[in-house]
């Protein structure tokens, strides 16, 4: 049995690590597509040798650009591949424009699509992840979904065909590697200079932050007035807007390249704390003990607000610093986040879906 798998951006190769493992072991025939949305080495490549990645088979070399004419690039790329290919299904992850258009260009073949992380809504439309996860599982025929609440969430909108509560395959990829990422920990510490709990990491990259100078300004202003180091590995996209801005961070901001997955995860573990604006590290925080401060004023991850592992500040420098100020809560007692096993349920379940159409 034959799938193609989409990916382009650094969450899915993440996110596609346990999952083509999986697939693999259960003896499928993978064909992993890459639309090259990401190019640079330390964003792309680095992680298909880290974590183990089949080479892809297929890359597209699409590139940045705008959403229609990346989207749209992808899709007639895609759809070439899938045309020679002719797998029994499509699987995509995620919530970026190469999720869209590989289930786009899947469905009109009439090549039943799979969507890994299914269900996630933020509820604001002009965040475009929101649109590619709404289209997304519109045209899937199986939805694996990460949490109960994604569940409920697409049957909410009417969707209950297909769909299955596997957990969260970033919870799967934590428990493969937390070895590897206790082991790097005292080297990654001396080198950066750090000692455990002495720091504090950022991310950002969503446009409502980046694009904008008044808001990030705000935003960069607000890390300046924590009372620690902050390091943050930096996305080309806020690279970009900083110079284009001239914006320049203060002395105890430490601007580094973006990381890869075990040094990230081995940096955070040792954090006081994560602020951000991704998705995925509001739940790597949660896993890892680690309190998240969310530089958002939704998000689609309510489950770690809820246990108070998460606190969303938006782009608000008072309620920043009130939140890093904080105590550490409790220890959550439960994990919404499945038993870690959710790349092996669905590469089981995946053999149902040449029929699902
Ligand atoms: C994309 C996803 C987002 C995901 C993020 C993870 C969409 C709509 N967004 O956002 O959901 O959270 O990836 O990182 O799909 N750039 C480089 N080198 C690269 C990649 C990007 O310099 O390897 C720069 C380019 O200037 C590009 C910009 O970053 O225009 C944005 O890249 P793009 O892929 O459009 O969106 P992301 O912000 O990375």
């Amino acid at each position: 049995m034959k799938f193609v798998t989409v990916v382009g951006a650094r969450p899915q190769f993440i996110k596609l690590a346990p999952i083509s493992r999986a697939l693999r072991a259960a003896g499928l025939d993978e064909i992993i597509v890459h639309t090259g949305q990401h190019y640079d080495e330390n964003m792309s490549h680095a992680f298909f040798v880290e974590l183990d990645i089949p080479k892809p088979d297929y890359n597209l070399e699409i590139g940045s650009g705008t959403h229609g004419a990346q989207t749209g690039k992808m899709l007639a790329a895609i759809e070439e591949v899938l045309e020679r290919e002719r797998p029994d299904g499509a699987l995509v992850i995620g919530d970026t424009n190469s999720t869209l258009a590989g289930a786009l260009a899947a469905v009109k073949l009439h090549i039943p699509v799979a969507h890994v992380e299914a269900g996630l809504r933020g509820f604001d439309r002009s965040i475009p992840e929101e649109i590619n996860r709404l289209v997304t599982d519109h045209v899937s025929s199986r939805l694996y979904c990460s949490t109960e609440r994604s569940v409920q969430w697409l049957r909410d909108e009417g969707i209950t065909r297909g769909v299955e509560l596997v957990g969260d395959v970033m919870y799967d990829l934590l428990l493969q590697m937390r070895p590897r990422i206790a082991e790097r920990t005292p080297a990654l510490l001396a080198d950066m200079g750090v000692e455990r709990g002495g720091y504090t990491v950022v991310t950002m990259h969503r446009p409502s932050n980046t694009d904008d100078p008044d808001t990030l300004r705000r935003i960069i202003g607000g890390l300046d007035r924590l009372g620690d180091l902050v390091i943050f590995p930096m996305h080309p996209r806020t690279r970009h807007s900083l110079a284009r801005f001239g914006i320049t961070p203060g002395d105890h901001l430490r601007i580094i390249e973006p990381l890869g997955y075990i040094d990230m995860l081995a940096l955070m573990a040792s954090a006081a704390r994560v602020v951000t604006d991704s998705g995925g590290l509001q739940k790597e925080t949660f896993l890892l003990g680690v309190p998240c401060i969310t530089l958002r004023d939704r998000t689609e991850w309510l489950e770690t607000v809820e246990v108070g592992w998460n606190t969303l500040v938006a782009t608000d420098p008072d309620a920043l610093l009130a939140a890093w100020r904080k105590p550490t809560p409790p220890m959550p007692t439960s994990n919404p986040f499945g038993k870690g096993n959710a790349s092996q349920l669905i590469a089981d379940d995946l053999r149902s879906l040449p029929d699902a159409l």
